[in-house]
């Protein structure tokens, strides 16, 4: 660390390392750098700081949580990192996703980022700790793998101050400021062990555990920006499955993964990427309920399950399934199938209303799937009633899973709420879930006649819980049999 150094047009005052330092350190092939080329570099940029800047439309939500927290845990510090870069392989890096938590928190999505609320008067002062723009003067901002001129501009450090509404620091003084600090300190675990090492002996174990639980529940109700992203994230998911569609005798022709590339390139034109792994299932991979290798035939008459969401630029994700007839046509028994699944949806989205709980969706979806098991026959009707199979599970060897889950950020959102708040709670306006029953019948499965083995059926939908009801944000998508058919056949003509 050099103290000496002149601001040039960066607001790096405190400089990262010495010039001499950085001249040796990621200059690849081209090693030698001339007191001659290294001088002209110093110079000659325009200033570009942006000055007009409005705080960004998530702002006064952002405010409001971070209010939220404080008033939970008055007195303590508070350190939530947005994560870390992580290494795929020598010197490429995996691309960066922001944690969960420090993006509500915030708005922000940028690497290395921290925001700290150290108590203040009845509350807090948050601000955040920020990577500021290159130092020019020592040659980082050219001669670093991660200055500017390799992975893009970002904000000054006046700039965020503005766009979050929060005062903003250098986060190469974070660990050192932080670990100078004193009082109880929680910080979200798992994002920057860095920090965490610096903190060390201030953290605690059960605290920050209650901490992560706290911020998981502070997402399971919507605010209205929020919806607006998961109906975002659902307009683009639903055009995503429409290019997949008029695709699919590309896929044909080629493999799962024209499907996933298909959807994957809708996600990242209007959203950020996609939200988790695209699930593009043909054939009797659809009984896979992970299947994320996608490297499989696709065949006609056979089924593809996809399951695929858009995560928009502000991180918030739809979750979307649709079961198709690759040829544009369901047969007989796969129509039987794939109607018992959405009699059971229905049945599901009725029962997600204001005042119901969480569990009515799941216990009623898995009620009609167990009635057509047992009225199949694979489940024997003289040995077990519906009540009974309900009781023992039975149905479970070919629903394999919940009904549904919270939505948001992440996939799986709220994740580590209290059950009390989540599983065990009664449902209210703003919580946005999925409702997704399926029946999978494994190849291997000798308890169900031949015809049945290889077929899997999921539909996934994504709910908005509202004052009188319910709203189906991804209805923009076909779900009855005739209606994905009369779809498919507009779309492939
Ligand atoms: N795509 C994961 C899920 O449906 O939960
Ligand atoms: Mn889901
Ligand atoms: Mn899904």
């Amino acid at each position: 660390m050099t103290e000496d150094r002149t601001p040039a047009v960066s607001d790096n005052p405190e400089g990262l390392a010495a010039e001499e330092e950085i001249k040796g350190r990621k200059n690849g092939l081209y090693s030698e750098v001339s007191d001659e080329l290294a001088a002209s570099m110093k110079s000659g940029w325009a200033d570009t700081e942006l000055r007009d800047l409005r705080p960004i439309a998530q702002a006064p939500f952002t405010a409001g949580r971070r209010a939220a927290l404080s008033a939970r845990f008055p007195g303590e510090r508070l350190v939530v990192p947005a994560g870390r870069l992580r290494v795929r392989s020598n010197d490429t890096d995996y691309a960066f996703r922001a944690a969960s938590e420090y993006v509500h928190l915030t708005g922000d999505q940028s690497e290395d980022a921290v925001l700290v609320g150290e108590p203040a008067g009845d509350g807090h002062a948050f601000h955040l700790y920020l990577r500021p723009r290159s130092d020019r003067e020592n040659g980082e901002f050219w001669l670093d793998g991660y200055g500017e001129l390799w992975v893009g501009r970002r904000h000054s450090l006046a700039e965020a101050e503005v766009l979050y509404g929060l005062p903003c620091r250098d986060v190469r003084k974070a660990a050192e400021e932080l670990a100078a600090g004193t009082g109880t300190t929680r910080i979200v675990r798992g994002h920057d062990a860095e920090l965490e090492e610096a903190l060390g002996e201030a953290l605690d174990a059960d605290r920050d555990e209650e901490f992560k639980v706290f911020l998981s529940g502070l997402r399971l109700v919507k605010d209205a920006w929020e919806i607006g992203e998961l109906r975002a994230a659902c307009t683009a998911t639903v055009n995503g499955f429409t290019d997949v569609v008029r695709e699919l005798d590309r896929a044909v022709a080629t493999s799962e993964r024209w499907i996933e590339g298909t959807f994957w390139r809708r996600a990242r034109v209007e959203g950020n990427d996609v939200g988790y792994g695209s699930i593009a299932a043909a054939g009797p991979h659809a009984t896979t309920l992970h299947w994320v290798r996608n490297d499989g035939d696709v065949r006609p008459g056979e089924l593809l399950l996809l399951d695929a969401g858009v995560e928009t630029t502000n991180l918030y994700t739809a979750d979307v399934t649709r079961t198709l007839p690759i040829n544009g046509r369901f047969d007989a028994l796969q129509r039987k199938i794939y109607d018992a699944v959405y009699d059971a949806q229905e049945a599901g989205i009725a029962a997600v209303r204001p005042g119901g709980r969480f569990r009515d969706f799941h216990d009623a979806a898995q009620r009609v799937l167990a009635e057509r098991l047992l009225a199949w026959g694979l489940i024997d009707p003289a040995v077990y009633d519906l009540e009974k199979v309900l009781e023992l599970g039975l149905q479970r060897r070919w629903t394999l899973h919940g009904t549904g889950h919270m939505l948001g950020l992440d996939v799986h959102d709220c994740a580590h709420a209290r059950r009390e708040a989540y599983v065990d709670a009664e449902l209210v306006p703003g919580m946005v879930l999925t409702v997704e029953p399926g029946l999978y019948f494994q190849q291997d499965d000798l308890t169900v006649p031949e015809e049945y083995r290889g077929i899997g059926v999921r539909i996934e939908d994504d709910i908005l819980v509202t004052a009188e009801g319910n709203e189906n944000l991804s209805a923009g998508l076909p779900r009855r049999a005739d209606e994905v058919e009369s779809w498919m056949a507009g779309l492939t003509g």
